[in-house]
């Protein structure tokens, strides 16, 4: 044996035993990345002992090429199970890391739903809209002209008084009632008209069981030709027997400057009559105020309160009730 040989053999062992031993210790798939090119890659420490084989004498060449290729083996072997180990370990932490407890109680999610003031404009557009009628909407700040003028409401006329308005710095206003969007709407369109019109005005009312200062209109408006008293009454019949079914109902003459005849119409509640909308035939003034033809049209238009509807869907004794977010009563509908 030539000294070149021993000392190739010597160094093939110590290669052997060290690399078993940082292998046995490499504890991530990684680090057994490095090694296997540190030991097996291209110019790893196996390929260079290779490589240096020529300068062996021939005698020694076969002895220590079956050493060398015994000792990769044996590292590539070594490898190999560390790998199938670190393998198993890391699906096993996996595995751990998403354990589910099927026995653990669920989180409840609770639904919410909608509050009885929207399911109730809901449920009145929606018996409308089967009627033929398409929805509307207006502005919350207008004009003087489209909240009283147009109405037939000039600014001396004492129904003025009847809703007392919340004035803003340029003396726009807020809408005391949803007719304003009867003047808009006629102004661009043409007849015939079938709409219906949801929204919220502001009086400068004291709040009390029954009176809010900020509350819910639906107005209602058809043009046509032939329209009559008889028309609205079955419109506004039909329309409460859809909503409440059966209850007692009662047509009561009244007064508004848009509408003649006009009429309040209640429903019996409680023991008492209730108004829940006023109503009436389109005053001649106020087509003449959108430019249409008050010998070839008429109409009818009401103005329902979407507050005391809902008090009788849902046996609502104080308006109050409908706006202080009150989760405990808001939870019963
Ligand atoms: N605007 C009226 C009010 O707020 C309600 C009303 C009455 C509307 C008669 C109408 C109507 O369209 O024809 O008191």
């Amino acid at each position: 044996m030539t000294a070149v040989s021993s000392d190739l053999e010597s160094q093939l062992i110590d290669l052997k035993q060290s690399a078993q031993e940082t292998i046995v210790a490499a504890d991530t798939l990684e680090a057994l990345e490095k090694l296997r090119i540190q030991y097996l890659g291209k110019k790893g420490e196996v390929s260079v002992i290779l490589g240096s084989m020529g300068k062996l004498s021939p005698d020694d060449r076969p002895r220590m090429g079956n050493l060398a290729n015994e000792v990769k083996t044996i590292i590539q072997t070594a490898l190999e199970t560390k790998k199938t180990k670190l393998q198993a370990a890391e699906l096993e932490a996996q595995l751990e890391s998403e354990t589910l407890d099927v026995t653990m109680p669920g989180y409840g999610r609770p639904l919410g739903h909608k509050h009885p003031l929207s399911s109730t404009i809901d449920r009145i557009l929606d018996i409308f809209v089967g009627l033929g009628y398409t929805v509307e909407e207006g502005l919350e700040i207008e004009e003087d002209y489209y909240n009283f003028e147009a109405l037939n409401t000039p600014a001396d006329h004492p129904a003025r008084d009847m809703q007392d308005t919340f004035y803003l710095p340029d003396g726009r206003l807020l809408r005391t009632h949803t007719s304003s969007v009867q003047i808009h709407y006629m102004e661009d369109n043409d007849p015939p008209v079938r709409i219906v019109a949801p929204g919220r005005v502001y009086r400068r009312d004291t709040v009390d069981a029954t009176h809010s200062a900020v509350f819910h209109q639906i107005e209602i408006l058809a043009v046509d030709e032939d329209l009559t008293f008889t028309d609205l009454k079955g419109t506004v019949k039909t329309f409460l027997q859809e909503m409440f079914g059966d209850i007692p109902i009662r047509f009561r003459a009244s007064y508004f400057p848009f509408t003649e005849p006009s009429a309040e119409v209640d429903v019996q509640w409680k023991g008492r009559w209730l108004e829940v909308m006023g109503c009436g035939m389109v005053d001649p003034n106020v087509f003449k105020s959108v430019g249409y033809n008050s010998e070839t049209y008429t109409g009818f238009a009401a103005g329902l309160g979407v507050e005391r509807f809902a008090m009788v869907l849902h046996q609502i004794d104080d308006i109050r009730r409908l706006y202080n977010s009150d989760l405990r009563f808001l939870r019963q509908f």
